[in-house]
């Protein structure tokens, strides 16, 4: 196929760039570092003529700063996808696989055992403050057990790069409903791997522990360390991008999470990153972010039956090549 990719110089669009080729698929790169923007109409026309499929990682990743970062996440994204969007129609472009995330849906899903399944709201400062890290029931404040969340749970965006995410979802939807396209949604989880940014207010976890071991500082293991995730190799979501350029429904989009299935707590990560970097071992401070949800695992099976998508990094080897990777 001839695919469009956008964000193709950044972190997860470079592995995806060369899981594409590797695949035989000819790939035309779109992003700002190179001089395109998806928000110019006009760079778009210039590269979408004769393209089978779009994907489409071009975004504005993290947690951000603080509230001035809004209009440029709701530009990068939402603007940008919909400019996407318009252009994919002018030139009958059928096919769209999007770089979703996992934060669509906030807290993962949770187990009580009198009121089964439970979808607990933001956790409290004060409990949070008092070292009460795990959400409890919203009806009996029992404590829950974390299960795995599927695709068809309920959406529940609680910062701005997780909203700019699930409208991008909405867009997509609608642009596939009425032009009979095919919409593809990859929810990522925790990626990590060779080129990941380094430690900046928009980088993950995995990222901001590799920058501290290389600069001799202990990685800061904020709440008790035991918060869960999700950490997935890029190599895995470069695979999971070329699965899907062949996957979905005409009209519709599909939501796929792209996990390996195996949760780690943060504790776990920071100690296998800093032993396979040789020190210095991670400290656990107690902290705290607000916006933080406790635990985000998922069940991979949707994407394992209808893509064929199985993570295969091992956790401990992908972890010890990204202690000496080099970072973006
Ligand atoms: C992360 C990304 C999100 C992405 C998602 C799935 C960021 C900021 N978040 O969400 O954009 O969609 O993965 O790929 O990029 N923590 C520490 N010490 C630190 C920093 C964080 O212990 O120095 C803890 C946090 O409290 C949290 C966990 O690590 O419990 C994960 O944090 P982070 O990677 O920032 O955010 P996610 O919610 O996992």
């Amino acid at each position: 196929m001839k695919v469009l990719l956008t964000g193709s110089a950044g972190f997860i669009g470079t592995h995806v760039a060369k899981a594409l080729e590797a695949a035989g698929h000819e790939v035309t790169g779109l992003d700002t570092r190179t001089g395109g923007d998806v928000r110019t109409a006009a760079d778009l026309d210039r590269v979408l003529p004769g393209v089978d499929a779009v994907a489409h990682q071009a975004a504005k990743v993290g947690l951000g700063v603080d509230v001035a970062d809004l209009p440029d996440y709701a530009s990068v994204n939402v603007y940008g996808t919909a400019v996407l969007l318009a252009a994919m129609a002018r030139h009958r472009v059928t096919r769209l696989v999007l770089a979703s995330s996992m934060v669509v849906y906030g807290e993962g899903a949770y187990d009580c055992p009198r009121h089964g399944r439970v979808r607990p709201g933001p956790r409290a400062a004060e409990d949070l403050a008092a070292g009460r890290f795990e959400p409890r029931c919203p009806h009996c404040a029992a404590p829950l057990r974390p299960a795995e969340i599927e695709e068809d749970a309920p959406l529940d965006p609680r910062n701005a790069y997780a909203t700019t995410k699930l409208a991008q979802e909405h867009l997509a939807a609608g642009w596939a409903r009425e032009t009979g396209g095919t919409a593809v949604a990859l929810r990522y989880h925790n990626v990590y791997g060779p080129g990941m940014p380094r430690d900046t207010p928009y980088s993950g976890v995995a990222a901001i522990f590799r920058s501290a071991l290389e600069s001799g500082r202990a990685p800061r293991v904020f709440e008790d360390g035991r918060q869960r995730r999700d950490f997935i190799h890029v190599h895995d979501i470069a695979e999971a991008n070329t699965a899907a350029l062949t996957a979905g429904h005409p009209g519709h989009l599909t939501p796929y999470n792209i996990a390996t299935g195996r949760p780690r707590t943060v504790g776990e990560m920071a100690a296998t990153l800093a032993s396979a970097h040789g020190g210095p071992p991670p400290v656990t401070t107690g902290e705290y972010r607000l916006g933080d949800v406790r635990h985000v695992t998922a069940s991979p099976a949707r994407a394992a039956r209808d893509l064929g998508f199985r993570a295969r990094m091992d956790f401990t080897q992908g972890m010890h090549e990204f202690a000496t990777a080099p970072l973006g």
